[in-house]
């Protein structure tokens, strides 16, 4: 996992994490005055109300941009509830209360807001870090609902996202899975391919066994 930097403001002081960062222009189109590549440093985090930033700041789908109010203001709330958007030739993007855990199911970090390697290209996995368009990865990402298990019991608010050794990303908690042609099911326990290989995308189909996918290795998938 990446490092991040930090931009200092008077009310609100804004983090970067430039590896997880693909682009999507949600903040440069959402206040140029506090996000503009062409200024450095790219982020002046007093161009605008602490709350504006807070806003825009919210609205990054990978996470890449996170913030800390200095003015006593409110920290992000996470949405109600779970949902992972499977985008088209590219990564799943996440919301809610997400917990990260390693193959031995140790937490790693909680976030709101991820986009998720899938590919298998990556070379900051679990995250996106926008190497699918170099790698030609193309799947249309649409969603098969038969491979997502219904909940058996009632469960906490958090969605954990295991990182299994080697293998897919395991989800377990409530959340609703969507695909790039408005597809969507609501679920407890899916197993989603990180490896690229998958013939029955976004779902993991054991290909990663066939491929020796090891998730350390940049150029795997
Ligand atoms: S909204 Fe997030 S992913 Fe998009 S350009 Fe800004 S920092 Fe990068
Ligand atoms: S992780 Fe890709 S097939 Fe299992």
């Amino acid at each position: 996992m990446g490092r991040s930097r930090e931009y200092e403001g008077d009310g609100i002081a804004v983090s970067f994490e430039a590896e997880r960062c693909i682009h999507a222009a949600e903040c440069v189109g959402g206040l140029p005055a506090v996000f503009n590549p062409d200024s450095r440093p790219w982020i002046s985090p007093d161009g605008a109300s602490p709350e504006d930033v807070a806003r825009v700041v919210s609205r990054c789908p990978t996470g890449a941009l996170s913030f800390e109010r200095r003015d006593g203001g409110p920290a992000e709330a996470p949405p109600p509830s779970n949902s992972l958007r499977v985008g088209a030739d590219g990564p799943v993007f996440a919301t809610g209360r997400l917990v990260i855990l390693d193959a031995e199911r140790r937490e790693l970090c909680r976030e709101t807001r991820v986009a998720l390697c899938r590919c298998g290209a990556s070379g900051n996995k679990p995250y996106c870090d926008g190497a699918h368009k170099a790698a030609g990865f193309r799947d249309p990402g649409t969603v098969e609902t038969a491979h997502v298990k219904p909940a058996e019991r009632e469960g906490g608010p958090d969605l954990t996202i295991r990182l299994r050794a080697d293998g897919p990303l395991v989800l377990e908690g409530p959340f609703a899975l969507s695909g790039s042609d408005g597809s969507a099911v609501r679920g407890a326990a899916a197993a989603l391919c990180r490896c690229g290989a998958s013939r029955n995308k976004p779902f993991c189909d054991g290909s990663h066994r066939h491929i020796d996918f090891s998730p350390d290795d940049p150029s795997a998938g």
